[in-house]
């Protein structure tokens, strides 16, 4: 009899545990199950991300769309450095692209033979979405799929999440190519991604093959000829050192930046790669384009004047004189001082080439765009801003001479210069207070308070010990008691760590706190509880044997 008891549990085990991993189970049973014996069945932590010397200028020059593949692997180093570059956690806690209201709506899925997986910024590790061969759906034929969609409870507005996606886009192109990998952005049969059942509020947007390109890469070094901008330069700093070296202020020294900087922000933006593709015999740009159509104009504005930007690298001077402070008049700027930036550089759409009905890919486009700028913004130790909220476009279009196009819609404005070198202090070292110990499973409430001397809004960046981690939770008034719940789901002793920033960005020192969340009942225990509310007949057998 007690064979056959044994026997059953060992059954039940192997049966609650595969069940979860072939999806026969319902998630939320299964992380609740996972949880409590102490098991991460469906998440897998990624490799360190390589580490890539190219430097960015390089990056944006090879970037080129690659649409057929061999059937050669991508390790996961190479996917683990890719998915950091293009939605991972910096150095600094900040994420790899930028969006100013922090609502990071993009679910990445990454498909491959065994199974579909979502990625894990937070733990950079990819999470178990569902088993089985997927990589038929979307275009083209890959030993790897990203599948890009925007989870619509995150971020309301779709045009909003494209940006987002333009951005993690362009990271994936420049580390793709840079690892001798290729990939193509894809709005076409992206409707596939509904067959892996993702759910109701997330919408799919783009897919990009991902694998070794069929024809290798083979480029000749052929700028622009010179016109009235230097050639483009390359500086120092890789797409990773920029990514952790991105700077957002608020404010700038009114001090004018050299052509040479101001030629590589614009150029950055929307101009011609240095170099020739011997194998399609053209010249790609730092950017792709639904249908190659590039349907922005840029224009950018300094202390002497708006001009407007040529892709084959040259500007044409259309409004001089300073007109910094008129832009700011019809911008939503809160408390971004944008006419302090020596450099303003503003996307126009021209609905004549970008029609309304591929209108989410001419934001996947102004976001591609933008990432540029604000990476070639760390690579010039520089720092930046970006604005979507522009009150009037028809006084911003007459504010710089743009009253006979009305064709022309402003979709941004992105603030660049040397940060304001004043005496900012830093906040202080935030309290931490709340439960030192508890039970696994309870929710508990920890209080955290830092104070900035000068009365700046602070932000707190919180690692609670256990992998989880809140991401810049704010803006707080200075001084006053933030109170934020956890919940941790083992037994164990963890640390919390918190550090504040102002809005200027400048960071506290770290503070730590300890919690021990004692083994109140043995994981065994716990199983057994499971299987007993799990399984109710084997209530019957234990009581038929004692
Ligand atoms: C939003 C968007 C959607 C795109 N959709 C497709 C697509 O469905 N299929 C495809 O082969 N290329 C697609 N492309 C890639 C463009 O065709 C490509 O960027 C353009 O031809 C320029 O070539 P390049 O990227 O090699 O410089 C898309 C690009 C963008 C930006």
């Amino acid at each position: 009899m007690k064979k056959y008891i044994v026997g059953t549990i060992c059954m039940l085990l192997i049966i609650t545990t595969v069940l979860p991993v072939t999806g026969k189970l319902n998630k939320l049973e299964t992380e609740y199950f996972v949880d409590y014996i102490n098991i991460v069945i469906d998440e897998y932590p990624l490799p360190s991300p390589l580490s890539v010397d190219m430097v960015l200028e390089e990056s944006f020059c090879r970037r080129m769309s690659v649409r057929s593949f061999t059937e050669e692997s991508v390790t996961d180093e190479e996917l683990s450095t890719i998915l950091w570059a293009c939605y991972g956690v910096t150095e600094n806690g900040n994420r790899s692209i930028f969006n100013p209201n922090d609502s990071y709506s993009t679910i990445i899925y990454v498909i491959r033979s065994d199974a579909t997986y979502k990625y894990v910024p937070e733990n950079h590790s990819l999470s178990l979405f569902k088993t089985g061969n997927y990589l038929h759906l979307g275009q083209y034929t890959s030993p790897i799929k990203i599948g890009l969609v925007w989870d619509m409870d995150i971020e309301s507005d779709e045009l909003r999440g494209m940006i987002d996606i333009g951005m993690i886009c362009q990271n994936i192109y420049f580390d793709a190519n840079a690892l001798d990998l290729g990939t193509v952005t894809t709005g076409s049969y992206v409707e596939d991604l509904y067959e892996l059942g993702i759910p109701s509020n997330e919408k799919p947007e783009i897919i990009m093959p991902l694998g070794h390109p069929s024809t290798p890469y083979d480029f000749t070094y052929d700028p622009l000829p010179e016109q009235n901008l230097p050639l483009v330069i390359n500086n120092t700093l890789s797409l990773e050192d920029a990514i952790n070296n991105r700077l957002i202020k608020n404010k700038w020294d009114d001090i004018p930046l050299s052509l040479l900087e101001e030629s590589q922000l614009i150029w950055s933006s929307y101009g011609y790669s240095y170099l020739f593709d011997n194998v399609n015999n053209k010249r790609h740009r730092t950017l792709p384009s639904s249908w190659a159509i590039y349907p922005f104009k840029i224009f950018a504005a300094n202390h002497s004047g708006v001009y407007q930007y040529s892709p084959s690298h040259s500007i044409s001077e259309i409004v001089a004189g300073d007109q910094r402070q008129k832009i700011k008049n019809f911008v939503e700027s809160n408390n971004i001082t944008i006419e302090s930036a020596s450099w303003i550089i503003i996307p126009f759409l021209d609905t004549d080439l970008g029609g309304s009905q591929f209108q989410k890919y001419w934001y996947y486009e102004l976001g591609a765009l933008i990432n540029n700028i604000l990476l070639e913004t760390a690579a010039l130790n520089l720092s930046a801003n970006v604005i979507y909220d522009i009150s009037d476009e028809t006084g911003l279009r007459s504010a710089l001479g743009l009253s006979s196009q009305p064709n022309l819609r402003p979709l941004s404005i992105i603030p660049v210069g040397n940060p304001f070198s004043d005496s900012n202090n830093p906040p202080e070292i935030p309290d931490i207070d709340g439960p030192t110990n508890g039970v696994a499973g309870t929710e508990y409430t920890y209080i955290f308070n830092s104070v900035d001397p000068d009365g700046d809004d602070v932000y707190y960046y919180i690692k609670w010990g256990d992998g989880h981690i809140e991401y810049w939770d704010g803006p707080h008034q200075s001084g006053l008691d933030i109170e934020i719940t956890h919940t941790y789901v083992k037994q164990g002793t963890y640390l919390i760590e918190a550090k504040a920033k102002d809005t200027s960005d400048t960071e506290s020192d770290w503070n730590e706190f300890e919690v021990t969340i004692p083994r109140t009942r043995t994981s065994s225990y716990l199983l057994f509880e499971l299987l007993l509310e799990r399984f109710p007949i084997l209530e019957r057998l234990l009581s038929l044997l004692l």
